[in-house]
């Protein structure tokens, strides 16, 4: 049954696709030129325009990126990270590393103090910062894959973060949790706390003029302003006088990793996903390949038995996830994690009765020679684009924590992330959510920390069918896998995919959370298999576009959330 929440938005995504925003009137399923999601009406609009101007799914996600940095730049932005998966219309799958990393005077113990781990360090101020990588990203997707100039997007949004935007009740949220962070540094309390009432409430207007101005900079300097130039040199000094080890030097290494994409099969279909550092792809196709060993149709979406398989298969994934994950630049990320066999041989652990003790990791075939390689990040947002010509866009963008490190260098209107903390500071010791990891994640300088964003394709034949992924830390991995089950399962459109109850375990701490709609009957069976289970109201934050075999598109900006999907 879907949530009233979900029938709004239902009829919201159906009317914006019939044209009430769009001008396609009566054609739901075929958009002039493409289709957006996004968590914010402001940067889906942004990215409809773009399509309007003769952009394409690229320019979209450009434009929806720029303006989220904006409208919902306590999740991300241009001073943070992003991971991009795209599908061009002459068919070749890419996928786009924009992952901050270390400077290049971090070192293994920069966090502990008397020999623990402080996360006030990794988490605020001027430790905290990883070198962005965003805008090279988006600069790097403009110049090879985008039709549109660039610098007309970075107008565009410059133009809303000048004239202001009303905040939603879920920044309102954010701010209020964050505010005694955000008073620490001048920058960012003249913005976030001078520049709204004492108290702000939903419909404040907020103003971001020296963001403005910084769009406005690289709109004209490029990328050459932000890693090599004015904002390199300001911010190295201000966070060489704040106790902070970034240099200007690591603006000027910083680069886009084009990566071979992560591939998996589930059921007849094509998963791509995002490859180390990201853990996102390598345990969204373990998972499937665990799970594709059970009939899961046969079991029912909303029943117990599901749910308890499902919780199995990622207990299992996260415990490889904290043994083999990290940078696979510097840490060697076993290749056979994705391979069937070996998810068969895990798969055979799981009981049906009950819930399994998993207490290590598995041991995946070639772990000591065949390695990820160069050759072949709710804090956060995902957002998905897609257009006629079939190129496809799945991007998830971040600056993990809300508000990231609390951090603007004066002057530049840029919040700045604190990914630093996504490291594991220490072997066993949890990061801020929960996970914990070993060797592979240790903090090594110019290394990117590892990070669970799964911006993922689905294609059946090699025509693109969804394009989906998530906010929430650890959970954008347990999202994502349901969202495909519920498409490919259940054959549930991406809206229905999306309001399913979610769940999540992360294997360590032992802990199964399921989201209250799940009902009471659900969550007894899972007690009484032996599942420590909370119950959450609600878990994360997707974003989904897809077209179905018959051709018909759709978009769908999670029911929990208030965001808007529509077409062109
Ligand atoms: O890269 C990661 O996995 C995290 N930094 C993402 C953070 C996130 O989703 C925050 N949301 N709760």
């Amino acid at each position: 049954m879907i949530p009233w929440r979900a029938l709004v938005a239902l009829v919201v995504a159906v009317l914006s696709l019939t044209g009430a925003s769009a001008g396609v009137s009566g054609l739901p399923a075929a958009p002039r030129r493409g289709v957006v999601a996004t968590v914010n009406p402001v940067a889906t609009e942004a990215g409809l325009q773009a399509l309007r101007d003769g952009g394409n799914a690229v320019d979209a996600a450009i434009a929806c990126a720029l303006t989220l940095g904006v409208v919902d730049g306590h999740n991300s932005g241009i001073g943070g990270g992003c991971f991009m998966t795209l599908r061009l219309a002459d068919g070749r799958l890419i996928t786009l590393d924009g992952r901050e990393t270390a400077p290049a005077a971090a070192t293994r113990d920069m966090f502990l103090r008397e020999g623990k781990a402080d996360p006030r360090l990794s988490q605020d101020g001027a430790l905290s910062v990883g070198i962005p990588g965003e805008f090279a990203t988006l600069a790097y997707a403009s110049t090879n894959h985008g039709r549109l100039p660039m610098a007309r997007l970075l107008e565009a949004a410059a133009r809303v973060a000048e004239s202001g935007f009303r905040l939603d009740r879920h920044y309102v949220g954010r701010l209020r949790e964050t505010r005694s962070g955000l008073a620490l540094f001048p920058g960012s309390e003249a913005i976030f706390l001078k520049g709204l009432p004492a108290t702000p409430s939903a419909g404040d207007l907020l103003r971001q003029p020296d963001l403005a101005w910084s769009y406005r900079q690289m709109a004209s300097g490029g990328v050459a302003w932000f890693y090599r130039g004015d904002f390199a040199r300001r911010t190295a000094e201000w966070m060489q006088s704040h106790g902070g080890v970034v240099e200007a030097a690591d603006f000027a290494r910083y680069e886009v990793v084009s990566r071979d994409p992560v591939r998996g099969t589930y059921r007849g279909h094509q998963i791509v996903s995002f490859p180390p550092p990201s853990s996102g792809g390598v345990h969204v196709v373990e998972i499937l390949n665990l799970l594709e060993r059970f009939d899961l149709a046969s079991m029912g979406d909303g029943s117990a038995e599901f749910a308890h398989v499902v919780a199995e298969a990622m207990k299992l994934a996260f415990a490889d996830r904290a043994r083999w994950l990290g940078d696979p630049d510097f840490a060697r990320v076993p290749r056979g994690l994705l391979s069937k066999e070996y998810a068969a041989g895990l798969a055979r652990r799981i009981r049906l009765d009950r819930a399994s003790v998993v207490a290590a990791a598995g041991s995946p075939p070639g772990a000591d020679r065949d390695w990820f390689t160069r050759e072949m990040g709710r804090h956060t947002t995902h957002f998905s684009t897609a257009d006629t010509e079939g190129n496809w866009v799945a991007c998830t963008a971040s600056l993990n924590t809300s508000f990231g490190s609390k951090v603007v260098v004066p002057g530049t209107g840029i919040l700045l992330n604190n990914h630093m903390d996504d490291f594991s500071a220490q072997p066993g010791v949890p990061n801020f959510f929960g996970l914990v990891g070993a060797e592979a994640n240790a903090i090594e300088a110019r290394k990117r920390p590892l990070s669970s964003m799964s911006p993922t394709l689905v294609l059946r034949d090699g025509r693109p069918i969804l394009s989906v992924g998530a906010a929430g830390g650890p959970t954008i991995i347990s999202q994502t896998v349901l969202a495909i089950l519920r498409t490919i399962d259940f054959g549930k459109p991406p809206l229905e995919a999306l309001a399913a109850p979610r769940l999540h375990h992360q294997w360590k701490p032992d802990t199964l959370h399921v989201e209250r709609a799940w009902g009471e009957a659900v969550i007894s069976g899972l007690r009484r298999r032996g599942h420590s289970v909370s119950v959450d109201a609600s878990i994360g934050a997707a974003q989904a576009v897809g077209r179905d075999a018959s051709g018909r598109w759709s978009a769908a900006a999670d029911p929990r959330g208030e965001g808007a999907a529509g077409a062109w």
